[in-house]
């Protein structure tokens, strides 16, 4: 499906109660990134960095972010998520496409990640911009169910 994202912008001040809320809402679904239930919206949003995170807007409001963790070491790693009612049409692939802009003009040599094995649509989306899988830590993240969920880490050479 064509991207009806408006706009990819770097994220702006009046934008941490949004993008706190956003990542909290993603959170609940307890599937596709690390954090859980319970996700403390105002401490969230005062500590969000926003060097580094690009936003995207749809039908004028946050749909979707990308944080870039820039480390000392030239390379960034990276964390995205979209609004459930906006996936599938193009809004990741625009903000990857941002990010790794991003990450070139700041001079990064890299960019790393880590997935869920079972996440399709994020290990899809990071191959098609070339991405490939570097290795699997086993039984790395543990679940408020008790569960340890391996994760998939991913690189780009930039
Ligand atoms: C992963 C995520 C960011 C993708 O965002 P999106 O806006 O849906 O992505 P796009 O619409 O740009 O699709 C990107 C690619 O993913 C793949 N894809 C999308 N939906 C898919 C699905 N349901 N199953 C398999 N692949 C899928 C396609 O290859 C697509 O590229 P194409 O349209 O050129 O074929 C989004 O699903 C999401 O936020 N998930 C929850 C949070 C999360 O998992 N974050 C990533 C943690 S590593």
């Amino acid at each position: 499906m064509a991207a009806e994202v408006v706009e990819i912008r770097p994220a702006e001040e009046g934008d941490r109660r949004p993008l706190a809320l956003l990542f909290a809402a993603v959170a609940e679904e307890r599937d596709g990134i690390a954090a859980e239930p319970p996700v403390d919206v105002d401490r969230r949003a005062a500590s969000w960095r926003l060097d580094g995170t690009l936003v995207a807007l749809g039908a004028g409001k946050i749909v979707g972010l990308l944080h870039v963790d820039v480390s000392g070491f030239g390379f960034g790693e990276i964390g995205m998520l979209v609004a459930r009612d906006w996936r599938g049409r193009g809004v990741g692939t625009a903000l990857v496409a941002a990010g790794v802009e991003w990450a070139r003009a700041r001079g990064l040599h890299k960019l790393v990640l880590g997935v869920f094995p079972h996440n399709e649509a994020a290990i899809a989306l990071y191959r098609k911009f070339g991405f490939v899988e570097e290795g699997r830590r086993r039984r790395h993240i543990r679940r408020a169910n008790g569960e340890c969920w391996d994760l998939v880490e991913m690189g780009l050479l930039l």
